[in-house]
């Protein structure tokens, strides 16, 4: 049993000389993993139709040769030149019409019937050659699928995924102009050919237009992924099928709708802040991959060793996070830890990135690090297969972040994912492992929802909701929340339409504040800002109905309004928050909610910044995962072995700033029990 270490591998860069120092250098890394072909395309398929697989042949069978594990890639995200010339019609367009060539990668319109075709071919080659060779672990199709094209293929694809939603007839038409608002600017259609998609246009674009562009190519993405993955498992039954899906913020497809196709979660995610934010943001990254996995193991395909994207800037990972930083994807259910890439490249459009194997060689800090991370992570192969469990939930969907971020709230300047991040960061400064959950999923095993900005809402969403909080549970409702329907248009009445009743308010009106603007609430706090993130100045006139008031505005043109409320509700209740609140006041709000919801930290008592996860596993088997992010020692009460160390733990454990640990909880481990292969068993849900 172990969990897959290593990285995207790219032998075809480099001459062969340099293959035998990468077979050492894995060796001595403890690279177990290699992700081959992501983007060899133009190596595998030189001219169409005729392959040269050579190349590959020998490096799957090297890295067989040294216990390496192949994940193997369809190189489709990156079509060759000859691609370009033979279907011209094949390149994207931008929504101001430009038409893109190749030079880059992900050039193409994955609507185009030409790369459609092209592509599922290389795959079905693919899968013929090595279906059944014994060092392919698992099939990576395509590369963190996200291209979207607003060409004439588009176009055609668009309305014949809008004909099946409304109806292709008259009526389909009709209901299309309804739900799309087209009264609204004249914008009315009278015959199918006039839909397009939303290209270039005067001024603001139709919401609902927007709204099933995304839909659509979330669709129309996931269906390109399918065709490769069936071809994939005709030629290579049994082995398991992924792709590697993009965090933290680009949010092309649908997660939910896109974990039913694949065999196993994978992501890819790069460190956006080097401080506190970023160990707040792997845990948001892990669990929303655990949380699309089903709670079930996930792998972390990708990360960079040293190098982080803060705020458009490219900073370095501070020396001796890596381990840490690793862990906390491991804590919350990734059975690998991957990075892009093994040898950093000395030539193309990424040859300044970091990877496991600098320019400047082995004999470098960095590299050391990465063969110590080895061999840390080669002494936690027991938790492969674990699983992580959690009663708390913040509630994420695509479509209200795609309605918020295209039609957004106006005056509210409200980003979805920030809204998202945030409440997910409150749960973790306070010590709770938590979900990401849809609204319309069953929701019964959580004590705690989170709906942050979850500005579109079904009926179906609706009444989970409500159905969630009469039977016990805790709801947190942030302001634009329940505004808009399954359409995108606003649910009339009063605010929030979808959760008025069971929130026991009406919100009559908005009234955005000017930047930088606080207005104090009766409990002391001031509302404003949604701090740690771009976010809204607002508040909002409302009346309760039925809810209690847990804060007033105490000033403003608001004075004396209610700002938070809580209404109980059979067995449980749901709270509202018309504005935001800072970091130290949001806390004890969710402190509050949490001891409503009866909800403990994981290890209680722990300083700020001692991160502690459990993995569980039948029998009773588990392990405590205890990350130190802070500069001072703590002192975490367990019982049990540290696997990084061997050393036996009894009553307490000494973390030093920085530090890590792993603790197995339970001394008679059943070596037997689980597989690596079990460890990535598919989410059917
Ligand atoms: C993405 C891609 C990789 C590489 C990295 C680093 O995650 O999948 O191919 O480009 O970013 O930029």
């Amino acid at each position: 049993m172990s969990l897959w270490f290593g990285g995207d591998y790219n032998p075809e860069q480099w001459d062969e000389p340099v293959w035998a120092e990468d077979d050492a250098l894995m060796r001595a890394a403890g690279v177990n993993t290699a992700t081959v072909g992501v983007f060899s395309w133009a190596r595998l398929e030189p001219a169409e139709g005729e392959y040269d697989f050579g190349w590959l042949d020998g490096t799957l069978d090297r890295l067989a040769a040294n216990q390496v594990r192949v994940i193997l890639a369809t190189p489709t995200a990156s079509p060759p030149p000859w691609f370009t010339l033979a279907y011209p019609d094949a390149m994207p367009v931008t929504r101001d019409g430009v038409r893109l060539t190749h030079g880059s990668r992900d050039t193409y319109c994955a609507a185009a019937p030409s790369y459609r075709v092209a592509a599922r071919r290389m795959a079905a080659a693919l899968a013929a050659r090595y279906g059944q060779h014994p060092a392919v672990a698992l099939w990576h199709v395509h590369n963190e699928y996200g291209t979207v094209c607003w060409c004439e293929h588009a176009a055609l694809a668009f309305r014949s995924w809008l004909q099946k939603r409304y109806g292709a007839d008259a009526d389909g038409l009709a209901q299309l102009n309804e739900t799309w608002g087209t009264a609204f600017w004249g914008q009315c259609y009278s015959a199918w050919p006039q839909v397009q998609p939303p290209r270039a246009t005067q001024w603001r674009g139709n919401p609902g237009q927007l709204l099933d562009f995304r839909r659509f190519w979330s669709d129309e993405l996931l269906a390109a992924f399918c065709e490769q993955r069936d071809e994939i498992r005709r030629a290579a039954p049994g082995v398991p099928v992924t792709t590697n899906l993009m965090l933290p913020d680009y949010q092309v497809i649908d997660p939910w709708a896109w974990r039913r196709e694949v065999d196993v979660v994978a992501v890819d995610h790069y460190l956006s802040s080097t401080g506190p934010a970023g160990h707040a943001d792997i845990a948001f990254a892990a669990d929303r991959a655990r949380s699309w996995a089903g709670g079930r193991p996930w792998l972390l395909m990708e990360q960079a060793t040293r190098l982080v994207y803060a705020d458009g800037r490219v900073l370095s990972r501070p020396p001796g996070r890596m381990l840490r930083d690793s862990l906390g994807y491991v804590a919350r259910g990734s059975d690998s830890v991957l990075f892009f890439q093994w040898r950093a490249s000395r030539a193309g459009a990424e040859m300044w990135h970091s990877a496991m194997l600098p320019h400047a060689g082995p004999d470098t800090a960095a590299f050391r690090e990465v063969a110590a991370l080895g061999a840390a992570v080669r002494r936690l192969g027991e938790v492969a297969g674990s699983m992580v469990t959690a009663q708390a939930a913040v509630l994420l969907d695509a479509d209200s972040w795609w309605a918020l971020d295209s039609q957004g709230l106006r005056g509210a300047d409200l980003r979805y994912l920030d809204a998202v991040r945030r409440d997910h960061a409150a749960l973790w400064r306070a010590g709770l492992v938590c979900d990401v959950a849809h609204p319309e999923a069953d929701l019964s095993g959580y004590r705690l929802l989170l709906a942050p900005a979850l500005y579109l809402l079904t009926d179906a969403g609706a009444e989970s909701l409500g159905r969630f909080v009469a039977d016990g549970g805790v709801l947190v409702v942030s302001f634009g929340s329940g505004l808009a329907d399954a359409a995108g248009q606003v649910r009339l009445g009063g605010y929030p339409g979808a959760l008025r009743d069971l929130l026991g308010i009406r919100v009559e009106e908005f009234f955005p504040l000017p930047d930088g603007d606080t207005v104090p609430l009766s409990s002391g706090a001031r509302g404003s800002l949604l701090s740690g993130a771009r976010g809204a100045a607002w508040s909002e006139l409302m009346t309760v109905t039925g809810a209690g008031v847990l804060a007033s505005y105490a000033a403003g043109p608001l004075a004396g309004h209610p700002a938070i409320t809580r209404h109980d509700v059979g067995r449980g209740s749901a709270w509202y928050l018309s504005t935001g609140l800072d970091d130290a006041a949001h806390d004890q709000l969710i402190a509050a909610a949490l001891a409503a919801a009866g909800l403990a930290p994981e290890v209680p008592g722990l300083p700020l910044g001692v991160e502690a996860v459990r993995r569980r596993a039948a029998g009773g088997r588990s392990w405590l995962f205890l990350l130190n992010h802070t500069t001072e020692p703590a002192a975490v009460p367990a019982d049990g072995t540290e696997l990084l160390s061997g050393d036996p733990v009894t009553g307490s454990l000494e973390l030093p700033p920085g530090g890590v640990a792993v603790v197995r909880e339970v001394t008679h481990l059943d070596r037997g029990g689980l597989g690596v292969v079990s460890g990535i068993n598919p989410p059917r849900s």
